[in-house]
């Protein structure tokens, strides 16, 4: 059978694709790639140059204007040129965009925390009238919580909608993440990689001079201690916890691996079929009203080399002859890109 044809399609960011590089190396006896810069201006050039069978896509989550610019071009690529691609075109617009995100959800029956977006200043300024504190304000781009602030009362809530609404910008974390475990460890990285730290600082500019301008998204607030993360990447199900430390579970890097509920991964399993998701996080609170979406990543970093422990074990769960089967191994290495690769190549390999 002959290999399999893909183009990586890369995003602003030099190295950010590069576990999909990896991964397809790793099965170099059945996949070819190339790598495309899906935000430089010869993009479709460059793409249609050589024949491919589906491209692998790496979409950015650092600024408005880059993500609208792969978005835009994932919906050419996919709805008008017909390619396919993987993960799917709905799961990259979904990406790192909260305030879409909340539309979806809500036009889907999808549990999640009630969301507000707020384009008009007199409609944010009502709801901080009218709300219970506190509430919860999110920039639309922004991962590791960096966008994330509790608003405790109305003095607070006035301060962000002005800051918002008067060209300053919503209030972001643009520089490092101090809430992170492992600050020592990040030192030693930097003193090891010192162009690292340029690239780093090059990041936190970007981030600056973009803030979010024109419009609000706040959002019910919801006790928690912790969030699932939940994974699925073709047939192979994974839940953790991440941890709260501070105000926010999200870039804490701290996990604990208890065994997950299996109803959670009905849950992520009912969406994520329902949708054709198969390269797909959902992080998910317990709340009194049951289960409820915060966020859904096609793609997402990883800190421990497992995605799941039951009973210490690390592997997967799968569903097989209608209950959940749980088989033990190393099946999130490479960041889960291999997995990835996996599905792909069983999913297109055969269509060719
Ligand atoms: N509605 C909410 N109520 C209470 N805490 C929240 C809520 N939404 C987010 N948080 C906290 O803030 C963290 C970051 O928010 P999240 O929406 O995951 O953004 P991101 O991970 O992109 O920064 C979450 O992990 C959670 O701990
Ligand atoms: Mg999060």
């Amino acid at each position: 059978m002959r290999k399999i044809k893909v183009i990586i399609l890369r995003n602003e960011q030099e190295d950010d694709h590069i576990l999909w590089v990896k991964a397809c190396e790793e099965y170099r006896n059945d996949i070819e790639y190339r790598v495309v810069n899906l935000t430089a201006s010869d993009w479709l050039e460059e793409i249609q140059k050589e024949p491919f069978d589906i491209l692998l896509a790496k979409p950015g989550g650092l600024t408005a204007p880059f993500k609208q610019l792969y978005d835009e071009r994932i919906y050419i690529l996919a709805y008008i040129l017909g390619y396919k691609i993987f993960p799917s075109p709905l799961g990259i617009f979904i990406y790192e965009n909260k305030r879409f995100l909340s539309f979806w959800l809500k036009a889907n029956n999808i549990p999640y925390p009630a969301t507000d977006v707020f384009y008009y200043r007199k409609e944010a300024f009502k709801y901080s009238e009218e709300c219970e504190f506190p509430f919860v304000a999110k920039t639309n781009i922004g991962a590791s919580g960096s966008g994330v602030r509790i608003i405790r009362n109305k003095i607070e809530a006035h301060k962000y909608i002005k800051d918002t609404f008067s060209g300053k910008g919503s209030p972001q974390r643009t520089g490092p993440n101090l809430d992170k475990g492992g600050i020592l460890k990040r030192g030693f990285h930097y003193i090891l990689h010192p162009s690292d730290i340029l690239k780093k600082l090059d990041i936190y500019q970007t981030k600056t001079v973009n803030l979010q301008k024109g419009f609000v998204i706040f959002q019910e607030y919801i006790p928690h201690d912790f969030e699932w993360r939940t994974v699925r990447i073709g047939e192979s199900f994974f839940a953790h916890k991440k941890l709260k430390t501070g105000e926010k579970s999200s870039g804490s890097l701290l996990k604990n691996y208890d065994n997950p509920p299996l109803d959670l991964l009905d849950f992520l399993k009912e969406i994520t079929d329902r949708h054709g998701f198969y390269s797909q996080a959902l992080d998910v609170f317990e709340s009194e009203r049951g289960y409820l979406v915060n966020e859904m990543q096609c793609i997402f970093g990883q800190s421990d080399p497992f995605q799941m422990l039951v009973d210490g074990q690390a592997g997967r769960y799968r569903f097989i002859g209608g209950r959940w089967v749980f088989e033990s191994g190393d099946f999130a290495r490479n960041g889960c890109y291999d997995l990835r690769v996996e599905f792909v190549l069983k999913k297109f390999a055969g269509n060719q």
